[in-house]
């Protein structure tokens, strides 16, 4: 066997806690162990992008930039990873091209070296502005542009479509593909047949990065067989946040490749720290009702139904609030009709819950007698475009109203935003940099309450918050 070593991507500053802990781990928590994973030889360190930047807002008190700004202090040669989600950003809607540029533009400048891009629905157009910014601002090596596929599983999401889209986002400028499988939906042996598909198809400096959790506990399998394949790097979180709804551990699989060709040269000796530390770390959000013990559990209803657990548990509360918890297996031999009827979007945020609410609605009100204004949205195109034929019928049905359906790129609708944006940011008297133009563009209401916490923090004006400088304010 050729010896290839295989680089570690460590979560633990982002995804594992994202996954775990309602993503509330705090800077300060992060802070004394970020001289050591610097050193321990990772490829990157996912700490930024997600939900950390809302989470860092709305219930930490804290600037997610300068957050990535302390981050980077302290990470000198490991680069810091982000998750963005294509045109959406950090946030729930589409942003218009100018507010995507200028994020990018403002992220690398503060310290993200791995810039991974995703689209729920795997439109390429999507993730087209990130990616042209990041390949602008990121020249000469200061960030790598990597490109994921959001992974599922349906009639229409085979091998030789994602190695299509995969191509597809390697011509665009990715310098990685990335396989994003956040419900661990993906089986270790169509693992092998992908990597070696992807590795065979794109060309040979691009790496292949596997992105997987354990929640249906084949993860570290999962992550065996894509190394086997010829998997460059895999997304790991050290074992106090790894495992279960999180990513595969750290450790074991440090262990497992030691003195085989694919050695990651980590030495699991070095980590010991960092675990104490994390261990503490865990504890400290288990007490504070963040970490529950039941996520860690292999949840087999996954298997069963392919269905992310997230959205699972979201029809069961649907049906619970609705007084029809008996008619769960309904619901769920609905959620593959209404799929298909609007051309298998990938399961994740937001299409997860698009489907399901009218996977639900279906089966209380009839078949489409009632259509939700997002699953109109998903059917008219305005999230972009899905992979699989629309049912001509249902989609009679959304354009009853005399609805469009749109075949452009979404953003393309969307006029510039950052002039408003700014003149409103700084009418309100919060402007200090262009950062909190974009914290507002993302989250206005929650990037306003934190301005406020911030000009009665700096003026001293508050005398309860002079008193008590680590009071988290609820908003
Ligand atoms: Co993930």
């Amino acid at each position: 066997m050729e010896a290839k070593k295989v680089q570690i991507t460590d979560t633990i500053l982002r995804d594992a806690h994202q996954s775990l802990a309602a993503t509330r781990m705090r800077y300060d928590e992060m802070e004394p162990m970020l001289d050591l994973l610097d050193s321990i030889g990772y490829y990157s360190l996912e700490a930024w992008g997600g939900a950390t930047f809302d989470t860092a807002l709305r219930f930490l008190n804290e600037d997610p930039w300068d957050r990535l700004r302390n981050l980077k202090k302290h990470l000198k040669k490991t680069p810091i990873q982000m998750l963005l989600r294509g045109q959406n950003l950090l946030g729930y809607r589409h942003y218009a091209d100018d507010v995507v540029d200028r994020f990018v533009d403002k992220a690398i400048e503060n310290g993200v070296g791995v810039m991974r891009i995703f689209d729920a629905l795997n439109d390429p157009r999507n993730l087209e502005a990130s990616v042209n910014a990041t390949k602008k601002y990121g020249a000469g090596g200061k960030c790598i542009c990597e490109c994921a596929i959001s992974y599922t599983t349906s009639p229409v999401h085979t091998t030789e479509y994602f190695v299509k889209y995969a191509k597809t986002l390697e011509d665009m400028g990715a310098d990685n593909i990335c396989i994003k499988d956040m419900a661990n939906l993906l089986m270790p042996y169509t693992a092998y047949e992908l990597v070696k598909e992807l590795k065979a198809e794109l060309r040979p400096e691009t790496k292949v990065h596997i992105h997987t959790h354990n929640t249906t506990g084949t993860g570290d399998m999962v992550y065996l067989m894509a190394i086997n394949a010829g998997a460059d790097i895999v997304d790991c979180a050290l074992s106090p946040l790894g495992n279960g709804s999180s990513n595969p551990a750290t450790e074991p699989l440090v262990a497992t490749l030691k003195g085989t060709p694919f050695d990651t040269g980590i030495d699991i000796n070095e980590l010991l720290p960092a675990v104490e530390h994390f261990n503490k770390v865990a504890a400290r959000l288990e007490k504070d009702g963040f970490l529950s013990p039941k996520v860690r559990r292999i949840d087999i209803n996954t298997l069963r139904y392919q269905v992310p657990g997230g959205m699972l548990s979201n029809l069961i509360s649907q049906l619970k609030q609705a007084g029809q918890s008996d008619k769960l297996d309904e619901c769920l031999a609905e959620v593959p009709v209404v799929r298909k009827a609007c051309g298998y979007p990938p399961l994740v945020t937001p299409s997860s819950q698009i489907v399901g609410t009218q996977a639900v609605w279906n089966v209380l009100f009839g078949r489409y007698k009632t259509l939700t204004g997002q699953f109109k949205d998903i059917m008219l195109g305005k999230y972009g475009a899905v992979p699989g034929e629309k049912d001509p019928e249902v989609m009679a049905m959304c354009m009853k109203g005399g609805e469009q359906v749109i075949d452009c790129r979404p953003a393309d609708l969307l006029t510039d935003e950052m002039d408003s944006l700014t003149q409103t940011v700084k009418d309100a008297g919060f402007y200090t940099c262009e950062e909190d133009v974009l914290s507002y563009a993302l989250f206005p209401e929650v990037a306003t309450n934190f301005f406020k916490w911030r000009k009665a923090r700096d003026l001293a004006v508050d005398t309860d918050m002079a008193k008590n400088p680590d009071k988290v304010y609820p908003v």
